[in-house]
Order: C-alpha cells, then structure tokens, then sequence
C-alpha cells in the first residue's frame, strides 16, 4: 500500500499540482501524507490536503501512507530526511531493525519508528563515499523485503527511483518525468510509461532517464504507449463514489459486453482456448475478487468443468501446482501483494499464468501469459463495487463458452430494477442501523454472494456481518440467534432447502430480511438464472451497506484501516 509520486521538470511547475496527483492515488492509503521540495517538509497525519501555496518548483517527491510499522503520527509520516537525503517509500524492510542497529552504531539519529527511514539514512552513510549508482546496487543487495522508493539529494537535479515488488512506474512526458506507484498519477499528462520489474533501478532527470539492472549495468527499458479509459473521477451529483459506482454498475457491463465482442474478441477465445487445454484450472484471488471467483468456479462446476479456487494468502499452503495447471488470477487492482506472491508460487512450478484485471499494465496483467479486462472504469471507492459486477459477467462469459446457459446482455437493465427498490432498501438500512450483528445465509450460488454481501457491510458499515453457508448455521452459529438478530437470506430458485434454513433462524426468533427471485421476499430480482440472481442479489447487499453506512455517518469511500490496493502481505 502507500502511494507515491515524484515528479522532475525542465520547467517550475506548482509544487501543488504533485500533491493533486497523490490525491489520485488516495486509495492507495489515508492514514498520513507528506510532501519534500527545495528544501521544504510537509508531513501530517489525515487524508491529503493540497496546499494553497503558490510555490514553484523543478523537483518534488510525494507519499500518502497506509501504516505497516509505526503508528499513524507525524513523525512517522514520510518523506523522512536524513542528512542530504530525502526518500519516500511504499513496502517493508524486513530487516530495518538490523541496520537501524548498524547505523545508529555510526551515530545516526532516528526520529521515526518506520522501517522506511532506514533508507534515507542508508542512503546519506553510503554517499559518503560512493556515487548514488553504487549506493543503489548496495541498497538492492542489502534490503531484504518490498520496496519502491524515490531519493532525492540535496541540490542535485536527479531523482532516484528503485523498485522490488511495490509497483513504480515512470511517466515520460514532454521535458516531464513522472515517477508514480501508478498510471493514474499522470494518465492525463502522458500516455507513454516504462514499467520497472524487480531490483531494477533509475536515474530520472527533466528530459532523460537511464536504468539499471540490480548490478548496476545500465539496461534498455521499452516504453508503453497506453491506453487507460478513465472514468471522470470526480463524484458528479453524487455524495459518495460508493454510490456513484453502483450507479455505474449497467454501463460498466455493456462495456465489457462491447469489448468482449470487439477489442478482446480475440484473446477472450485464447484465453478460454487456454482454459480448456488445461487439465487443471485454479483460480486465485483475495478480499472481494474471491468471491467473483468462487461464483466462477460454480459455473464452471455446473457445466462439468473441475476447477477451484483459493484465496491468495494460503494458496501455497493449500493447493500444489504445476506444469499442467492454470492459474487464473483475479484482481481488480492487479497489484495484491498475496495475489502477486501467489503467482510467483505458481510460476515457480511451471504453471501457466492467467489473470483478469480491472487495472491494465498492472503487475498481475504483467505476470501473465493471457489476461483480460473487465473494463469497469476506475473504482476510487475502497469498497469494491462496479468491478465485483464486472468479474462475475465475465465469469458467467467464459461459463457460457464451457455450455452455461446464461444471456448476458440483458443484466444491465436488470440491474436498474434493482436501482428503483432504492428506496425500500433505504428504509431497511435505517432498520438495521440499530443493530451491531448481521449474518447472511446462502446455499450454492447464493454462498458467494452472502460472504461478498457480509464483506461489504463490515468494511463500510462497521457492522459485525457473518456470511455463511446456510447449511454450516445448525453446526455452531445457530447459537447466536436470538430475538430481533437480523439475517439476511438469499433465496434463488424456489431453494427448498435455503428455505429450510430460513425457517430455523425465524423458530429462534430471527428478523428474516430475504432476497429472492421467486418467492415473496422484501427484495425481488428479476431474473430465473443463477448466473444472475449472483450479481442482482449482491447489488441489493452493495446498496443496503451503502444507506448504513450514510446512516451512522461512516466515511464511506475510505474506511478505516484499509486501502484500496493491498500492497503488504
Ligand atoms: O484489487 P484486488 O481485487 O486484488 O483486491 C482484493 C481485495 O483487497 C478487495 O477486493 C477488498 O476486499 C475490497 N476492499 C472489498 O470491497
């Protein structure tokens, strides 16, 4: 996690504007920010401010902090300085306390409790007596850990850029060079990038850049032209992205519909080419990309196809790999450090390498052999939205292939029927606002949905929200129903035995709130398909959790202690 963005120029631009392109990057983490140039420190805890200043500058470097080691202070925000160095870094040193021990022994005051200020004084105790190149190659030999760092030197015109599995990217504009965790920091000043891979490293100067392998030989970097439809990312007449999002949900799927019958026609039949030639097929993914996942792997189960799924921080722990196996991977960001180590796992073992992403030219996406988009258009809201609908429609696209009975061009219109019970479901939200407990109840196809609807409404609503298989509630939680507990059951298709479920939470005195398709519930969907009632059935949970969490006056977009893009393991 952590966002960070540099920026070198021929010419003075407002230090102000670097701050409005770490904003972009605000879902990367908001516990604190920071900013360096000529001289002058900026750092504070809380969601980024830009500065009224009209200050000038050719040089700048940037940080906004999701916290690993440290609490969330001042102090502990970055840039951190140490003699001639100031650096920001997004990662971990493992073994800081090693050489913070080193370095204090050579007198070094640290004023953090960071890892990250390791590296700016590492750097300053090395540039003693080696140029910056030789100091970069030592830094990627010593440093256990994930690191993308900037440095910047005291009145020297380069910024130094150095990279291990956090992402960087460098922007190459017109007399303009922009270091970023991400293309959005300068998606509308250039579409030119150059992707850094691990122990790689840069000298970036106005209007040239040279990098280096980890020995510090200098190396040809191929620079992409890029193509990034960002959705406008402000809120429009919207009080929240959250909302907004889901509003976008029936454009976001013609979209990929379009794109899946147009530009991706081609690899789309590749990658189910691929799917089929396999003789194993497991997917991966983490938090909300799981669950589209596990909806996917019930597709493919109903039309004959073996596949799995496993969340990406056990996935070593739990499945073995190899030379015959696919790996698909799901992730709308394309950079989840449990996703990306899952991968590596994976490649170790000579599987093949599938994704799906939300994020082009994401780490994942780069991993991969294949890999396609869901082009659900930039999601700013931590929760996600818009791109769980995507996954699943195209989940329920490769289904099709493999003899799923599914049209999917009618979801969109579906979705906004969902839409006009907007207000019902404003109304329930006010009901369970009194309560600190829920659980969600789902069978088959409806079991991913209540764990996704249960994610949603802890993370956004700060309500303890269980989302299980209606059948494991008599094995143990039954125990916790009682009066007025509020569950949430998800009924497709006449499921007699969900039904039963539902009918065991209400003997005990349950306030039974259902979602179904066929049956008298207090949400309807609109559609007999089990494909769809996964993505209708989750928007009525995604639009509960939003009206609660308005409820209680929660900052929806970003909740506490996450990030959007989970960069640690
Ligand atoms: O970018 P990814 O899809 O890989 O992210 C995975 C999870 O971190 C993410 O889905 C998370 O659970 C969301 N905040 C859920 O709304």
């Amino acid at each position: 996690m952590c966002g960070i963005v540099g920026m070198v120029s021929a010419d003075e631009f407002y230090a102000r504007e670097a701050v409005q392109r770490l904003k972009r990057l605000e879902y990367r983490g908001y516990d604190s920010f920071g900013y360096y140039y000529d001289g002058k420190l900026f750092k504070k805890t809380g969601h980024i401010i830009v500065p009224e200043t009209k200050d000038r500058t050719k040089m700048i470097i940037t940080h906004t902090r999701w916290a690993t080691h440290g609490g969330v202070t001042d102090a502990n925000a970055h840039p951190h300085r140490a003699g001639k160095v100031t650096i920001v870094h997004n990662g971990i040193i493992e073994n800081y306390e090693e050489l913070r021990e080193g370095l204090k022994e050579k007198g070094r005051v640290f004023s953090s409790e960071t890892d990250s200020e390791v590296a700016a004084h590492y750097f300053d105790e090395k540039l003693k007596t080696k140029p910056m190149k030789e100091a970069c190659v030592d830094f990627i030999k010593d440093i256990k850990g994930e690191f993308a760092i900037l440095v910047m030197i005291d009145r020297e015109d380069t910024l130094y850029a150095l990279r291990r599995d956090s992402p960087m990217v460098l922007g190459v504009g017109e007399n303009i060079n922009i270091l970023a965790s991400d293309i959005y920091a300068f998606s509308d000043v250039t579409s030119k990038a150059i992707f850094f891979e691990n122990d790689e490293f840069a000298a970036v100067k106005s209007g040239s850049y040279t990098f280096y392998d980890r020995h510090g030989k200098e190396i040809k970097k191929k620079i992409q032209q890029f193509k990034w439809e960002q959705e406008e990312s402000t809120r429009e007449e919207y009080e929240h992205f959250m909302l907004k999002e889901i509003m976008e949900e029936p454009k976001a799927v013609r979209r990929l519909i379009l794109s899946l019958e147009t530009e991706q026609k081609e690899n789309f039949g590749k990658f189910v080419k691929l799917m089929k030639e396999s003789r194993k097929v497991t997917f991966v993914a983490s938090g909300t990309s799981y669950h589209a996942s596990l909806l996917g792997v019930y597709y493919l189960h109903k039309c004959g196809v073996e596949a799995q799924t496993i969340i990406a921080s056990e996935f070593e722990h739990f499945v073995g790999v190899d030379r015959n196996t696919l790996v698909v991977a799901i992730s709308q960001s394309g950079e989840t450090m449990d996703v990306i180590e899952a991968l590596k796992y994976a490649k170790k073992n000579r599987a093949k390498i599938a994704s799906i992403v939300n994020v082009p030219y994401s780490t994942v996406q780069r991993m991969s052999e294949i890999s396609l988009n869901i082009v659900a258009g930039q999601e700013i809201c931590v929760a996600a939205t818009k791109s769980f609908v995507n996954q699943v429609t195209l989940m329920l696209s490769i289904a099709r292939e493999f003899g799923f009975r599914i049209n999917t061009s009618n979801i969109p219109g579906k979705i906004e029927k969902i839409f006009r019970q907007k207000d019902k479901i404003e109304k329930m939200a006010k009901e369970l606002n009194r309560h600190n407990d829920i659980y969600v109840l789902g069978r088959g196809l409806s079991y991913p949905v209540a764990r996704e609807i249960a994610l949603k409404i802890k993370e956004i609503s700060y309500m303890h929200a269980e989302g299980m298989m209606g059948g494991e509630l008599k094995h143990g939680t039954i125990a916790l129903i009682e009066k007025g507990t509020p569950v949430i059951g998800l009924i497709s298709n006449k499921d007699y035995d969900m039904l039963s479920n539902i009918k065991e939470v209400e003997a005990r005195g349950a306030h039974v709130i259902k979602i179904t398709n066929e049956m008298k519930g207090d949400f309807m969907v609109d559609t007999s398909n089990d494909g769809k009632f996964g993505i209708l059935a989750t928007i009525v949970g995604q639009l509960l959790t939003y009206y609660v969490a308005k409820e209680r006056g929660l900052p929806i977009d970003k909740p506490r202690n996450l990030a959007k893009s989970v960069t640690v393991k």
